[in-house]
C-alpha cells in the first residue's frame, strides 16, 4: 500500500488567521496518526507564516510516525532541523510572497548549496528528500549530490485542464519514477493532490508515499479530520 504523509501547515494557517492558540497543529497531527496515516509533514518557512518553531519542537516530541519537515536550505533553517532532528527534511524552494511552493527545487542550478543543505542533514542522521519536477537531469543530480529520496512535484499534474494533458503529466510522473527508482532513489509524490485526482498517481509503479495537505484539511472542516484522513487511507489502497 502507498503511503500517506499528511501536511498539517493549514490548521497553523487557521490559527495565525486569528494569532490565537487554535487549532493546534500538534493535535490535528496526533489526530492524523490515530486515523492511520504514515507520516507527519510540516513546513518551518522562514517568514514562519503557519507553523512556528515551538509547534516544530512539539511535533517532534509528540510525533509517533515519521515526521518529516519541509524546508529551504537557509542556514537558520538547516540548523533548526540539525537541532530538532526530524526524520525526514524535504528541502523546497521558498519564495517569500508565493502562496505554496511553486515548482520544484532547481537541483542542476543550485547543486553545490544543496549538497551543502544535505551534508549538514545527513550527518545529524536525517533522511533528505529533494522536492523536484520530474525532469531527468533534476533526478540524476539529486542522485549526485546524495539525496535519499526525491518527491515529484504534482502540481502540473493536478492543475491539468484537458485528459491530454493530465496523460502527459502522468507519463512524466511515471517515466521519472522508474528512472529514479533505477538508480537508487526513494520516490515519493505530492502538491495538489485531492479526493478526485490521487488514484492514477498513486497507481504509478514505484511511488512509494504521498504527501496531502490542503485537500485533507479542507475537507476535515466538513467532516472532521479522522474521517478525513481515514477516506484518504482508503484511497491508499
Ligand atoms: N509536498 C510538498 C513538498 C509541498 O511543498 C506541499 C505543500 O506544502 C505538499 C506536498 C502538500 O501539498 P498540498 O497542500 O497541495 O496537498
Amino acid at each position: 500500500m502507498v503511503k500517506l504523509g499528511i501536511n498539517v501547515d493549514h490548521v497553523a494557517t487557521v490559527r495565525e488567521a486569528r494569532r490565537t492558540i487554535e487549532p493546534d497543529p500538534v493535535e490535528a497531527a496526533l489526530l492524523c496518526e490515530k486515523a492511520g496515516c504514515d507520516s507527519i509533514v510540516a513546513h518551518l518557512r522562514v517568514d514562519r507564516r503557519h507553523i512556528n518553531d515551538d509547534d516544530l519542537c512539539r511535533l517532534r516530541k509528540r510525533v509517533k510516525t515519521r515526521l518529516n519537515l519541509e524546508m529551504s536550505i537557509d542556514d537558520e533553517i538547516v540548523a533548526i532541523a540539525c537541532d530538532i532532528k526530524p526524520d525526514q527534511a524535504t528541502l523546497v524552494p521558498e519564495k517569500r510572497q508565493e502562496i505554496t511552493t511553486e515548482g520544484g527545487l532547481d537541483v542542476v542550478g543550485g547543486s553545490k548549496d544543496i549538497k551543502k543543505a544535505i551534508d549538514r542533514l545527513k550527518e545529524q542522521g536525517i533522511e533528505v528528500s529533494l522536492f523536484i519536477d520530474p525532469a531527468k537531469d533534476q533526478i540524476e543530480e539529486s542522485k549526485r549530490i546524495g539525496a535519499d529520496i526525491i518527491e515529484l512535484h504534482t502540481g502540473a499534474y493536478a492543475n491539468s485542464s484537458s485528459d491530454g494533458e493530465t496523460n502527459r503529466h502522468l507519463k512524466e510522473l511515471s517515466e521519472a519514477t522508474r528512472l529514479a527508482k533505477s538508480i537508487g532513489l526513494k520516490v515519493a509524490a505530492g502538491h495538489g493532490l485531492t479526493y478526485k485526482n490521487t488514484k492514477p498517481v498513486r497507481d504509478i509503479e514505484g511511488i512509494e508515499e504521498l504527501n496531502i495537505g490542503h485537500s485533507i484539511i479542507s475537507r476535515s472542516v466538513f467532516v472532521g479530520i479522522g474521517t478525513a484522513v481515514k477516506e484518504m487511507v482508503e484511497l491508499m489502497r
